[in-house]
């Protein structure tokens, strides 16, 4: 089955998410064109750290919102995690440096990034980011080309142990109210803030009538097994894949070296098939020339969402 079985869901995320390599970004790009030219406005997304959306689309983008020139309704943005804190720092340093220099004496960017630093919040703002962009309402799809597959875990993972790590902080910080004699800090504020906030988010990614993830893989021994880790994981945070693009893809062959990867392919594609069901499914074949600009980018979302 083809990602158009997506259209008629209207999710306001979609993520895409898999091994390095594997054409997350070519899915992504053309997922985003694909929702672009319906008519939806739509913001493509990239958490990656070395971003290609500016070579894939043949055009700057940056951590900026970018319109993408030629595509109306098309907006992507290159964000890494440093921009990420620095808006973090932004939305929240200030009252962070308030409720904690009552205690503690530190000039104010190094109390800033030391609180930066603790467990999951990274993640957590990246995924509050994001969020943002949906919660704006400027757009109606936002596509997610998350970076390699470790770190879309890492994301994942780390918001549900920054939880478990405010869950636990209000008796530390009781504890520090009676050694300090003082009779309430106005940390604890802050966490239950951070604390909803964080439920907010783990409440709204593990929601499919929202948030798709989609994983992108190869038909190898590497691809496919680190693909079902992924599935696992993600299901262990709630999150529920249905959606498996299958890229590179050698369906003619007219060379005995294509025949022999065509053959090596087979028993891969069958392995996924049986283990997530046929219609769980987008196959993608491997194109002769590279995926860029777009024209070619065309190309790859006409395939990706073949009408069902
Ligand atoms: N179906 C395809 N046919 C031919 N080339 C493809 C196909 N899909 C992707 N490619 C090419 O493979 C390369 C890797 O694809 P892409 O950048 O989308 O992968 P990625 O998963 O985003 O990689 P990274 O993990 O580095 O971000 C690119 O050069 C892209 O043009
Ligand atoms: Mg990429």
């Amino acid at each position: 089955m083809s990602l158009a079985s997506l259209d008629a869901e209207k999710k306001r995320v979609l993520m895409f998410g898999g091994k390095g390599g594997v054409g997350k970004s070519t899915s992504s790009s053309a997922t985003a064109l694909h929702y672009a030219l319906s008519g939806e406005r739509t913001l493509l997304i990239s958490s990656d750290f070395t971003p290609s959306l500016s070579d894939i689309f043949e055009t700057p983008v940056g951590a900026t919102e970018t319109s993408i020139s030629g595509v109306p309704n098309l907006w992507a943005i290159e964000i890494g995690l440093d921009e990420v804190m620095r808006r973090w720092k932004e939305k929240f340093g200030p009252q962070i440096y308030q409720v904690a220099s009552a205690v503690v004496d530190m000039p104010y960017d190094d109390l800033i990034d030391y609180v930066g630093m603790a467990p999951g919040i990274q993640e957590e703002f990246m995924l509050d980011f994001i969020l943002e962009y949906v919660r704006s309402g400027r757009y109606e799809m936002v596509v997610w080309d998350t970076a390699p597959a470790g770190d879309t875990l890492r994301l994942l993972n780390l918001p549900s142990r920054f939880l478990r790590h405010l869950r636990t902080a209000p008796r530390f910080y009781f504890k520090a109210q009676d050694m300090l004699g003082v009779s309430k800090l106005p940390f604890l504020d802050l966490i239950n803030q951070w604390s909803d906030l964080s439920e907010e988010i783990m409440r709204f990614f593990t929601d499919p009538a929202q948030v798709e993830f989609v994983v992108v893989t190869i038909p190898e021994a590497l691809g496919v097994y680190q693909s079902r880790r992924v599935i696992q994981e993600l299901a262990q945070h709630g999150l529920k894949v249905r959606r498996i693009v299958v890229n590179g893809v050698i369906e003619t062959s007219d060379s005995e070296f294509l025949n022999c990867r065509k053959n090596m392919q087979h028993p891969y594609i069958q392995m996924l098939q049986n283990e997530f069901g046929p219609a769980a499914l987008t196959k993608m074949p491997l194109l002769s020339g590279e995926v860029k600009g777009l024209k070619m980018l065309r190309e790859v979302e006409a395939v990706l969402f073949r009408p069902c």
